[in-house]
């Protein structure tokens, strides 16, 4: 069944027989500050791995490529194998989470030209946000990257907003992660699920998304079950 090469909070990944394909495995386990909190919530695994599924094949239809090659079985994907830039890009529509506590205003402000972030994926130091030229310094993409990350970021940004929109669902923000193919081609990575993203409802502004785990205010199973429900719905006859 391949050999288990990494493990993360929320997925594992395994080789696979084939030269450059690998399998993610997703995991029942939600956790909150930095990983110091962790629950495990059954089916949480099932439901990422379909709306990230979901998510990937809609965006390869809108142009977005990804390293997603094909959903394997209910918790399980396969994926060409990336090197990872070891950057969290997150993308602002509407502020809220720490970009409302850093700039000490209310979340729900609308953000009319989208906000691109970057945090630099470094467990010890706690994810820190940094600007272009840490990046720069750090060595974790080249200037050509970081103008290719921000571009895919608003081009993904503007097609997951429409299609949230779709399913009467507001897109908050977003974390992206991106991978180096062999090549060098640049491939979006990881996931899209209501771990990674801030989901609310366009007509109540309830919220569909991890934050009712990281702030204790609701059931993370039946929130992301909407979500799968109202995507699928939206995407049936695609
Ligand atoms: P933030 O407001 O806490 O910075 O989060 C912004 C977005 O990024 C939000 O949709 C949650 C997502 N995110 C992750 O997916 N992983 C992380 O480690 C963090 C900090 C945020």
């Amino acid at each position: 069944m391949g050999e288990l090469i990494y493990e993360g909070k929320a997925k594992q990944l395994y080789t696979t027989a084939e030269e450059g394909i690998l399998r993610v495995a997703y995991k029942d386990d939600a956790t909150a500050l930095n990983g110091e909190r962790r629950e495990v919530f059954a089916g949480k695994g099932i439901r990422n791995n379909e709306i990230t599924s979901l998510i990937f094949r809609y965006l390869a239809e809108n142009g977005v490529k990804s390293h997603f090659v094909k959903q394997l079985s209910e918790t399980e994907q396969l994926v060409r194998e990336v090197e990872i830039i070891p950057l969290e890009v997150v993308v602002r529509n509407v502020l809220a989470g720490s970009l409302a506590k850093r700039l000490g205003r209310s979340e729900g402000e609308v953000i009319e030209t989208p906000i691109v972030e970057f945090y630099y994926k470094d467990d010890a130091l706690g994810d820190p946000f940094i600007n272009d030229d840490h990046v720069l310094f750090l060595g974790a993409a080249s200037a050509v990257e970081i103008e290719t990350l921000k571009q895919e970021a608003r081009k993904i940004g503007d097609v997951l907003t429409e299609l949230f929109s779709k399913a009467n669902i507001t897109l908050v923000d977003f974390k992206l992660e991106f991978g180096r193919t062999k090549d060098g081609a640049i491939l979006l990575s990881d996931e899209i699920s209501p771990d990674t993203c801030r989901l609310w409802d366009k007509t109540t502004n309830e919220k569909l998304d991890k934050d009712v785990f990281r702030r204790n205010i609701g059931n993370l199973i039946t929130v992301y079950d909407e979500v799968l429900t109202r995507l699928e719905e939206v995407t049936k006859h695609v």
